[in-house]
């Protein structure tokens, strides 16, 4: 029996349309030996494009039985390369083999929404992710100590916008250093409730784009939801980082991500890759190649220090 319009919302099942799946996939280039994981995947759009450009290993997630069946079908011509497992993608992933619970060299998705009233408020659930915690009033001494306090010291929240946990969730899933590429509301980008959010992605990890979407990207698949897409490397961020803010150009989105129509799409995507190549390529500048200056600024530091002892 199809499943009615009232549990679709419920579960916020909208699938993302395939050129923006290929437009994300295109921006972060998976590598072969790449492990790819949804922990949302719906019919495993996601993972049929990274399975497609080669990848060795795609995960799929999710908490709607036959929505997971119509993925198996999907993915079913990459045989033994797809996992899928039926459960609530926010708990650890049901499998004794400690390999495929985390460690993820991309965390790719457009997991559910809050819109429809989407929020969790189970302790057990909430108690796994620092983003239940209330934050840290800005002016107390304690938040301006302990910057990553804030994170973990306030109460908990009695609920929270499903979300907010699956923003979290994604880097959980994520090696150090890996990349974690992800749609969610603009509000995560926007609201001034969910800056504590916006704090946390911006300490604990190096943001490297935020892309908006145009309006019209959902509608065919019956969603009018404003997003934004969130390229971001798994590993803390350091002082001089830069992202790139853009909006995603008009496109057919049901077309290919090649057809002429979406020549600027595709033309964006490569423009991402730039970013994180240059950005990556700053980070891992040798340290001797830095001027030798720099030396010589350090040097003149300690005499001063020497001399203020001298008085
Ligand atoms: C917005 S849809 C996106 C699906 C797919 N990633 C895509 O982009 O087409 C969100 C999916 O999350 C699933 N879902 C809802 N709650 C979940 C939960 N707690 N754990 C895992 N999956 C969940 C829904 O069944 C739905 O398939």
């Amino acid at each position: 029996m199809p499943k009615s319009r009232a549990t679709q919302r419920r579960l916020g099942q909208y699938w993302t349309p395939r050129a923006l799946a290929e437009f994300m996939l295109e921006a972060v280039r998976p590598q072969p030996d790449w492990r790819v994981i949804d922990p949302a995947c719906g019919e495993g759009i996601f993972l049929q494009c990274a399975l497609e450009r080669g990848v060795s290993c795609a995960v799929g997630i999710d908490i709607d039985p036959e929505t997971l069946e119509r993925a198996r079908e999907n993915l079913m011509p990459y045989g033994e390369r797809v996992r899928l497992y039926l459960q609530d993608g926010l708990l650890p992933i049901h499998d004794p083999d400690p390999f495929w619970q985390g460690n993820y060299d991309l965390v790719i998705g457009n997991p559910p929404y809050a819109a429809t009233g989407y929020r969790v408020s189970d302790p057990k659930i909430l108690d796994r992710f620092e983003l239940s915690r209330e934050p840290e009033p800005e002016d107390s001494e304690q938040a301006s100590l302990f910057e990553d306090a804030r994170f973990r010291r306030g109460r908990r929240k009695p609920s929270v916008a499903i979300e907010v946990l699956f923003l979290e969730r994604f880097f959980q899933l994520c090696r150090p250093g890996g990349m974690v590429a992800i749609v969610a509301p603009r509000g995560i980008a926007a609201n001034r409730n969910l800056m504590y959010v916006r704090k946390w992605l911006l300490l604990k990890h190096s943001v490297r784009c935020i892309l908006e979407p145009e309006a019209a990207a959902f509608k065919g698949v019956g969603a009018n939801a404003l997003t934004s897409v969130f390229i971001v490397d798994n590993y803390p961020s350091c002082q001089g980082d830069r992202a790139m803010l853009a909006a995603l150009p008009p496109a057919q989105w049901n077309l290919s991500l090649y057809a002429p129509e979406n020549e600027r799409l595709y033309r964006m995507a490569l423009l991402v890759q730039e970013v994180i190549d240059y950005a990556r390529a700053l980070r891992y500048q040798p340290r001797n190649e830095e001027p030798e200056d720099d030396t010589d600024e350090v040097d003149n530091l300690s005499d001063d220090d020497d001399s203020i002892d001298e008085k």
